[in-house]
């Protein structure tokens, strides 16, 4: 009887326990829903206005705005949550240069006061055909960082490497990386001395529904 009874109440513990953290979780849910929605005129208009900046002013940027943008970078989805990627931070100028002079169209290194170059890690990739999600994966983290630039006020463009056979050898060289280490592009970022108009590029020729 004794038995039952210890029973009883460790099963009233656990479900009590269990019962405030899911009201927590609930709460915290409740919480973070409204705010996202709250903002999704301020997001929406963040993707809409974003646009490549490939002139720069020489305004530093600080530590804690880089950091921003790397968390932003991470914060992409990646197959089965592998998280297969590494960012280099390059803010030497020395070492921008030589980058710029791998890179026929990253000229605009020149100004920019950093730059993210955004990797695949083959050795954290998934196995087999699989490892080719690394490029989505790469590439998810890579347009999150973009629009975490413009919304923190600066600029930035995707300058592609993987897979031009021209360049992707000469950025590895440039930085060290070890063979399984890939980099999808460069990211020059540094406050914008251009403001180009965002292309419109809604055509609703390009949807299709529920067939082609
Ligand atoms: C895979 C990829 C590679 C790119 N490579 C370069 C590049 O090497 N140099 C460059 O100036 N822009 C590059 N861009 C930027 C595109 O030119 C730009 O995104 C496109 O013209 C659309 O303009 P927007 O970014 O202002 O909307 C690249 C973009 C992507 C997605």
């Amino acid at each position: 009887m004794k038995k039952i009874w210890n029973y009883c109440k460790l099963s009233l513990l656990a479900m009590s326990l269990f019962g405030v953290s899911a009201g927590l979780m609930t709460s915290c849910q409740e919480e973070k829903q409204p705010g996202a929605a709250g903002q999704s005129e301020a997001v929406i208009e963040n993707i809409m206005t974003r646009t490549s900046i490939r002139a720069f002013t020489d305004q530093p940027v600080d530590e804690a705005t880089v950091e921003k943008i790397l968390r932003a970078g991470m914060a992409a989805p990646t197959a089965v949550n592998r998280q297969p990627w590494a960012f280099i931070v390059v803010n030497e100028r020395k070492q921008m240069e030589r980058l710029r002079e791998v890179h026929p169209f990253a000229q605009m290194l020149k100004t920019a006061q950093f730059a993210i170059i955004v990797c695949g890690d083959m050795e954290r990739a998934l196995p087999g055909a699989s490892q080719a999600y690394w490029i989505q994966d790469a590439s998810a983290a890579t347009e999150n960082i973009l629009l975490a630039a413009h919304g923190l006020g600066l600029g930035a463009v995707w300058c592609g490497v993987y897979p031009n056979p021209d360049v992707l050898p000469k950025v590895k060289e440039v930085l060290g990386l070890p063979s399984s280490v890939i980099p999808l592009n460069i990211i020059p970022i540094g406050y914008p001395a251009e403001s180009p108009t965002p292309k419109d590029k809604w055509k609703p020729e390009n949807i299709h529904y529920n067939k082609w």
